[in-house]
């Protein structure tokens, strides 16, 4: 093979800017690229030193490509991904369209990679999911994780650039003593912490929460009982998530903390008496999960807390979704339509 020939939809947000990045970084071959957006409009995207041309979805040649990245929302991934495929095409989604239907694998490589079977659509996890179970499936493998609270700290660019530009825009009209005007999040997220990350749902839980629940119990299984509480912070890149776990099994903590040293994509970040704890400033730029923060609870000898860190556009987006196309390559050959 020559070079991936691959689409981008959605190039010109967050994500697919995340994507071109970990593209380069990780030296993936290509031979074609196509820039996908709403409209087209004489945009420009580069790559590698090339502006490459933005083009319109809706006039897509899917013959063009072997894979596609969906970086553009459900609605998009609904009416489009149905297309690709059908011109045989690879889709690795990032929307949550595809992720909880039973025939679509909900893939972290490093998690349940087996999982990729021989679907052409793989859907790639919420953000704030593929940190947690990159954490717990070390864990989980070793002393058997039977509940989870995990309440997280979500960065504004989760939810796409217009809320970075909000949270920039707030925060110069706040300093500036101006009166601040909420677009993106229903109140203002400059100096302030929001309880929800989007729409309640069922029970009081907000959508992201379920996202949490469901998507982590398909990937882990369905042992795992998991609630969440999701919480938007005025930070720009870099989950944090507290996270407190009880296991099946007995542990040391030097036991837990090997464990957790050599979980792949694990980055064990944690010496509390030289202050040394996991941080968005420090996970922004990496494809690592950092961990922290690891100590037994007070009254439950099973019971771990855990400090858990990572790059929502990197690790959470964007790194996901091309180690999923290498693992779809490695098991079938990109552009092997015999599946
Ligand atoms: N941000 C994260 O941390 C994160 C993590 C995991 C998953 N995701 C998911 O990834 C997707 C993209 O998120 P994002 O943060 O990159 O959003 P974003 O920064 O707001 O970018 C949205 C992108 O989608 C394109 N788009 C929107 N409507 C379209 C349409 N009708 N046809 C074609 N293209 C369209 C936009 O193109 P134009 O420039 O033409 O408007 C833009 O390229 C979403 O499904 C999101 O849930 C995001």
């Amino acid at each position: 093979m020559s070079g991936y020939r691959i689409a981008i939809v959605g190039a010109t947000g967050l994500v697919g800017q995340t994507l071109l990045e970990v593209l380069h970084d990780q030296e993936v071959p290509i031979s074609t690229l196509v820039a996908l957006a709403r409209d087209a409009g004489g945009r420009f995207i580069e790559f590698q030193g090339e502006r490459i041309p933005v083009e319109p979805l809706d006039r897509m040649d899917w013959r063009r490509v072997d894979v596609a990245f969906f970086a553009a929302g459900n609605a998009v991934s609904d009416m489009y991904a149905p297309q690709a495929m059908r011109a045989g095409v690879t889709v690795i989604d990032k929307s949550s369209r595809f992720r909880m239907d039973a025939g679509v694998p909900l893939v972290v490589p490093e998690v349940n990679g087996s999982a990729i079977g021989d679907s052409l659509i793989i859907a790639s996890p919420n953000c704030s999911t593929i940190q947690l179970v990159i954490a717990l499936a070390p864990i989980h493998r070793r002393f058997g994780i039977t509940r989870v609270v995990v309440s997280t700290y979500q960065a504004v660019s989760g939810t796409g650039r217009d809320a970075v530009s909000e949270l920039e825009h707030q925060t110069r009209q706040y300093l500036a003593g101006a009166q601040v005007t909420p677009e993106v999040y229903p109140v203002p997220i400059a100096h302030n912490v929001l309880a929800f990350c989007d729409n309640f749902g069922e029970a009081d839980y907000t959508g992201e929460e379920w996202k949490l629940v469901r998507e982590s119990e398909k990937i882990l299984g369905q042992n795992v009982k998991l609630s969440a509480t999701a919480v938007r912070v005025p930070v720009y890149i870099g989950h944090s998530e507290s996270v407190y776990v009880e296991t099946g099994d007995d542990w040391s903590l030097e036991e837990m903390r090997q464990v957790l040293k050599t979980g792949p994509s694990v980055r064990l970040v944690d010496d509390p008496g030289r202050g040394v704890v996991p941080t968005p400033l420090d996970a922004a730029g990496r494809d690592e999960v950092l961990v922290g923060r690891v100590r037994r609870d007070l009254h439950e000898e099973r019971g771990l807390h855990l400090f858990v860190v990572a790059d929502n556009l990197r690790r959470g987006a964007a790194t996901n979704a091309v180690d999923i196309m290498r693992s779809v390559h490695q098991r079938w050959g990109i552009g092997d339509q015999s599946r």
